[in-house]
C-alpha cells in the first residue's frame, strides 16, 4: 500500500467497477483485517499519550491512513514496520503541532468527529476537510455538545469543512459538562470523551442505546480514569480529565463490521461453509451475531479468547434456511453498519423482514436505506423503504431473489460490498458501479471474496 503524504488521502482513479457472477457455495477459511474503530483510536491516543504505542492488527485502509496522515501533519511521528504493524511516537496531551494545511479526512466520518474532540482544546486553529460524501454528513451532532465544553468551532451549514478554534491558546481550557447523547453515536461520545482530555473537570456523557465502546476501552489502556455505570438501557461514562496518558501495546481486533459480510455470505450460500477467523466480538458490536442467529442463521463461536483488551473468537458459519424477523429495536445500534448486507440477507430469508429505528442509515457514508432500496429494486427485490428502516418481503425457499442487474454503490463502501455478497443469490451477473471506496474499510475484499468462492471481477 502506497504512503500517504500528511494531512492527505489517496485520491482515487476513475470510479470503478466491479462484475460479478452468480455463485453457488462457498468453502475455505479466511482471517478479517483490522477494526476501522480501533485502528482509529490506536493512533489518535497513541498520538496524544507519553511514549510509544505499538499496534499489530491496524487496518491499513484509506479512512485509517486519513486519520494517520493527520497525526503526522501534526508532528506526530508514525513508523510503519510490517504490514499491519503501527508504532506511534506519542508527543504528549499538549504536544501537537499547528498542521500547515487543512486535515484532510477523506470518507472518513470517524477521523473528522473525533478529530473535533481532540483538536477543541489545542494551542492552535485547524481547519478539517472530507471527500464529496462526507461533506455531506452532519457535524453539529458533534460541534454543539463540544460547545457547552467551551470549544469553538464552526461548520458549513451544519456540514463540512469544520473550523476548530484551539482553545489552548491563550492558556484556556474546556469545561467538562454533563451531555445527555440525544443520537446514539459513539462517534459524537468519543468527541466528547477526546475533549474531556483537556477539561478542567469530569466529562460525562449519558447515553440511552448501547453504543460501541471502543474509546472507553482504549482511555482505560492507556491509563485515564474511565468508569461506565448501566442502569436499564442508560448508560453513563465519565471520563476524569489525566495528567497524561501512557504508549501502551495493543493487537487490534479483526472487524466484524468486515466478518459481517462473510457471516451473510455464509448463510444464503446455498452450500458449503466458511470459517471467518479474528473476528472482534466486543459485546456493542455484536448484533450482526444475534440478528442473523433470530433469523436462522447456523454461527458457531470457537477459540473465544482476548485481544488487546477486547474479545475474539472465530466464527464457523454453515449454510442455513432463513427466515424474516421484525429486528429487535435495541439491537440496531449494535449492527448498524451491518444493515447493507443484512438487507441482503433478508431478501433471501422466507417471509417478511422489518427493520424500524435505524434511521442513523440515513447519514453515513451514503443514504444507506435510499442506496440499498434503489439496489435491491434493480434487481427485482421487493422492498419497501421507511423514513427509519426497510421492509423487505423475503422469498421462497431456494429461490434467487437477485435478478441480473447494474447497481450504483454511490460510492459507498459498505453498499458495494453488500451486493457482492448478493451474487450468491443471484440469477445472472450483478455489475457494482463506483466501487472504488471499498478501499477505505476493506481493500482485500474482492481477493478474499473470490478465495472463498465469489466471483468478483474489475468490469
Ligand atoms: C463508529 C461509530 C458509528 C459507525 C462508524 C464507526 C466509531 O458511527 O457507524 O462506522 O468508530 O465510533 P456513529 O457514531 O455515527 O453511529
Amino acid at each position: 500500500m502506497s504512503e500517504v503524504p500528511a494531512g492527505q488521502v489517496a485520491a482515487h482513479g476513475p470510479l470503478q467497477r466491479w462484475r460479478v457472477l452468480p455463485a453457488h457455495a462457498v468453502r475455505g477459511e479466511l482471517t478479517v483485517p483490522g477494526d476501522k474503530s480501533v485502528s482509529h483510536r490506536t493512533l489518535m491516543f497513541g498520538a496524544l499519550a507519553d511514549g510509544v504505542t505499538e499496534a499489530t492488527g491496524f487496518l491499513e485502509s484509506e479512512d485509517c491512513l486519513a486519520t494517520l496522515g493527520a497525526m503526522r501533519a501534526m508532528g506526530v511521528q508514525v513508523e510503519r514496520p510490517g504490514p499491519g504493524q503501527v508504532r506511534v511516537h506519542g508527543v504528549g496531551l499538549r504536544g501537537l503541532q499547528a498542521p500547515s494545511a487543512p486535515l484532510d479526512m477523506g470518507n472518513a466520518g470517524t477521523a473528522m468527529r473525533l478529530s473535533m474532540g481532540l483538536l477543541a482544546g489545542q494551542a492552535f486553529d485547524s481547519t478539517l476537510v472530507g471527500d464529496a460524501s462526507l461533506t455531506k454528513r452532519p457535524m453539529e451532532r458533534a460541534a454543539a455538545p463540544l460547545r457547552k465544553m467551551g470549544a469553538v468551532i464552526s461548520t458549513t451549514a451544519g456540514k463540512p469543512p469544520v473550523t476548530v478554534h484551539g482553545v489552548g491558546q491563550h492558556g484556556g481550557r474546556l469545561h467538562g459538562a454533563v451531555h445527555d447523547l440525544q443520537v446514539a453515536s459513539a462517534q459524537v461520545k468519543s468527541a466528547l470523551l477526546l475533549a474531556g482530555l483537556y477539561a478542567d473537570g469530569p466529562t460525562t456523557v449519558i447515553e440511552h442505546a448501547v453504543t460501541r465502546d471502543h474509546t472507553e476501552r482504549m482511555l482505560r489502556a492507556f491509563g485515564a480514569a474511565v468508569t461506565t455505570t448501566v442502569e436499564g438501557t442508560t448508560r453513563t461514562v465519565v471520563l476524569e480529565p489525566p495528567a497524561r496518558l501512557q504508549g501502551c501495546t495493543l493487537e487490534v481486533p479483526g472487524d466484524i463490521s468486515s466478518a459481517a459480510f462473510f457471516l451473510v455470505a455464509g448463510s444464503i450460500a446455498p452450500q458449503g461453509s466458511l470459517l471467518v477467523k479474528n473476528v472482534g466480538l466486543n459485546p456493542t458490536r455484536t448484533g450482526i451475531i444475534d440478528i442473523l442467529r433470530l433469523m436462522g442463521a447456523d454461527l458457531r463461536i470457537l477459540n473465544p479468547r482476548e485481544a488487546g483488551g477486547e474479545p475474539v473468537a472465530d466464527i464457523e458459519v454453515h449454510a442455513a434456511r432463513l427466515k424474516g424477523i421484525r429486528v429487535p429495536r435495541e439491537l440496531v445500534p449494535l449492527a448498524i453498519d451491518e444493515f447493507p448486507v443484512l438487507f441482503v440477507a433478508a431478501a433471501c430469508a422466507e417471509g417478511e423482514t422489518i427493520v424500524e429505528g435505524a434511521e442513523e442509515l440515513r447519514v453515513k457514508e451514503s443514504d444507506r436505506i435510499a442506496s440499498m432500496e434503489a439496489g435491491l429494486k434493480a434487481l427485482g427485490v421487493p422492498c419497501v423503504a421507511q423514513p427509519d428502516g426497510m421492509v423487505l418481503a423475503g422469498c421462497a425457499a431456494g429461490e434467487r431473489p437477485f435478478g441480473p442487474g447494474t447497481i450504483d454503490s454511490r460510492g459507498d463502501h459498505r453498499i458495494a460490498m453488500a451486493f457482492a455478497v448478493a451474487s450468491l443469490a443471484a440469477t445472472g451477473p450483478v455489475l457494482i458501479e463506483d466501487v472504488a471506496n471499498v478501499a477505505t474499510s476493506f481493500p482485500s475484499f474482492a481477493s478474499l471474496a473470490g478465495a472463498i468462492g465469489l466471483a468478483v471481477a474489475e468490469a
